[in-house]
């Protein structure tokens, strides 16, 4: 692979994050809204970028987080894992169905990008 190449592509993948942000933006219905604001307040801190660049303490998130199954989401939101803390003291079983429905509507960002790619 040469250096354009390989250039171009880290290009994709650094710019992919910001489109699918904004696309996530686009048109939520009302549960949707809730949960990208409560996953903001709740787990932005590890899984939202503060700026293009900086590593993220926790993955990055989208619709095929927890190998796409809402169900499995919703148990690692409740119940965390050895680096994250589970939220089900925290939060009401409706805000976590919120933030499941709004992280659906996010795109996964490197297949988007290789999608695009290839047009
Ligand atoms: C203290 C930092 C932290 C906070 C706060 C946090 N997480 Fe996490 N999260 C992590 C880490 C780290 C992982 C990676 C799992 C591991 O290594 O155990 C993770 C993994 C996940 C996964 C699994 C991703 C996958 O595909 O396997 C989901 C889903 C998730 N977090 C959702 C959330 C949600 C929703 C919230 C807010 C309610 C949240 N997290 C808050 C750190 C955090």
């Amino acid at each position: 692979m040469n250096r354009t190449v390989a250039a171009l592509m880290l290009g994709f993948v650094i710019a992919a994050p910001y489109a699918s942000a904004q696309q996530a933006t686009g048109e939520l219905n009302a549960k949707q809204l809730q949960g990208r604001q409560v996953f903001a307040q709740s787990c932005g801190v590890c899984h939202l970028q503060p700026s293009l660049g900086v590593k993220t303490y926790g993955p990055p998130l989208n619709k095929t987080s927890a190998a796409g199954n809402d169900a499995v989401m919703r148990v690692i939101i409740a119940n965390g894992s050895d680096r994250m803390p589970g939220f089900k003291h925290y939060l009401k079983p409706a805000e976590i169905d919120a933030i499941v429905a709004y992280l659906r509507t996010v795109p996964a960002p490197v297949v988007r990008a290789a999608n695009e790619a290839q047009k």
